[in-house]
């Protein structure tokens, strides 16, 4: 497989965009409008930047992985590829009328993934006709740095399209570990628990946010607290996936803490709006 397409430029698209270009794949970043796309091209030179500056790779090597990469508004131009990694916003009817416009596009042997971190892999691909050819490719955020892509089968999924993703994602120096089409899969069934467990800390007074996050770092070797980590994959994000967790087992295990939903009803999201359990500058 050479050529790739990643459908969204947001944060993850990027960063998807970016190793498959880092591991001499041409990529086309599809996004709605220029302006994304001139956003999304930033953030990856600004990502690549941090590689130069930690001296993982040459000025020059980052400025071949950008060329490697075709950025456009139009879907059409997925035509050719291997694979499609669709990263649009976490929508159930957005993410289903993408993979079906992108089931017409791309031809028959082409592989459509989701980066979805939530939202059934069965229930996307019902919206194909090649439900056998769907799949979940969960990245992890920062997607450059961070090892694991978690991969998701649907119910139709066949071992083939597994295994050939589970192939190319080694070929990104990426481990992939399998999961079955579950809510929140592995990666968020255990994590946005261990999240909300610590909102409630947070709002029973059980300590504050830098004890909270301090025990966890300190006495689980966790690189970030649990309530910083919230900051950074987004309010709005864990709130959501824990609303499939909710729902879609039905058990009040999974309900979320009142303090989320009304961080999240305030507009206090995390890094991307300044301001979640801790503040941040810009
Ligand atoms: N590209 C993009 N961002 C990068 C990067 C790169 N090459 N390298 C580092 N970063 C980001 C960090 O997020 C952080 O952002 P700011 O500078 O804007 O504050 C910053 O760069 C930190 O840079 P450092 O060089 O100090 O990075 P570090 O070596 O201390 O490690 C970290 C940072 C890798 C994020 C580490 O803290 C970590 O592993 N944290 C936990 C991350 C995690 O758990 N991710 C999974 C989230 S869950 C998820 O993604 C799935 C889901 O469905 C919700």
């Amino acid at each position: 497989m050479t050529k790739v397409t990643v459908v969204g430029g947001g944060t993850m698209g990027n960063g998807i965009a970016q190793v498959f270009a880092q591991n001499e794949y041409d990529v086309t970043l599809v996004d709605i409008d220029d302006a994304a796309l001139t956003r999304a091209k930033s953030g990856i030179e600004k990502s690549l930047g941090r590689l130069v500056k930690k001296e993982k790779m040459s000025s020059d090597q980052a400025s071949a992985v950008v060329s490697r990469i075709s950025f456009t508004t139009n879907m059409a131009d997925a035509k050719g590829s291997d694979l499609v990694v669709e990263a649009v916003p976490e929508n159930l009817d957005l993410k289903k009328g993408v993979l079906s416009k992108l089931d017409k596009v791309v031809g028959p042997a082409c592989i459509l993934a989701s980066n979805t971190s939530s939202i059934s892999i069965t229930e996307l691909a019902a919206a194909t006709g090649r439900s056998d050819r769907v799949i979940g490719m969960h990245f992890m955020n920062p997607v450059p740095i961070m090892k694991l892509v978690e991969i998701i089968n649907g119910q139709d999924t066949s071992e083939q399209t597994t295994a050939k993703v589970i192939d190319m994602a080694k070929n990104l120096g990426k481990v992939a570990i399998p999961a079955e089409d579950y809510p929140g899969f592995i990666s968020n069934r255990v994590l946005m628990p261990m999240i909300n467990e610590a909102v409630f800390c947070l709002m029973e007074g059980v300590a504050d946010r830098e004890g909270i996050d301090g025990i966890m770092k300190l006495g689980m070797n966790h690189p970030m607290g649990p309530l910083t980590l919230a900051d950074f994959i987004g309010l709005d994000v864990c709130l959501n996936i824990l609303e499939v967790l909710f729902e879609g087992f039905g058990d009040p295990k999974y309900r979320p803490c009142p303090l989320l939903r009304r961080m999240v009803a305030a507009g206090h999201l995390g890094r991307k709006t300044g301001r979640g359990f801790y503040e941040y500058e810009s």
